[in-house]
């Protein structure tokens, strides 16, 4: 092999081994664990069957079930008519509003006005003891 032949092989072979480095660079770097959010503990939501949480204007989430319920149910409290906060009507499945009797179905959909706009969703999940939610 002639010198210049080598020095066209090394100098392929190293970009060749640098690509995946570039690729990974350039991919977006978003792990699950960084979208989730802690906002209770399970023995908080099994005391009540529900959990509320109103830390700020960012963070006010309903959610609803237990440690044994399948799928958690999780909403922004946050009544979409003038700002209420809305509460679990188990019996009717629903959540209310009682300011102006808004009510929303399971998934935050609008049953009843004068509110036009769903609730915001949420993911909820159960994690060692640790109640976390993500936005939809
Ligand atoms: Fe909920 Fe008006 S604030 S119905």
């Amino acid at each position: 092999m002639k010198r210049r032949d080598l020095i066209n092989w090394v100098g392929l072979a190293a970009i060749a081994s640098s690509l995946p480095v570039a690729i990974a660079a350039c991919s977006p770097q978003t792990t699950a664990s960084e979208d989730w959010q802690t906002i209770g503990t399970v023995e908080d939501l099994d005391q009540d069957g529900q959990l509320l949480v109103q830390e700020s204007a960012s963070v006010n989430v309903l959610v609803i079930g237990t440690s044994t319920t399948p799928n958690l149910i999780a909403v922004d409290a946050r009544c979409t008519h003038s700002g209420c906060t809305v509460t679990w009507e188990n019996e009717a499945n629903k959540f209310g509003c009682r300011c102006h009797g808004a009510e929303y179905d399971s998934q935050g959909q609008v049953l009843r006005g004068p509110a036009t706009k769903p609730l915001k969703t949420y993911t909820a999940k159960i994690e060692n003891s640790s109640v976390l939610v993500k936005a939809n």
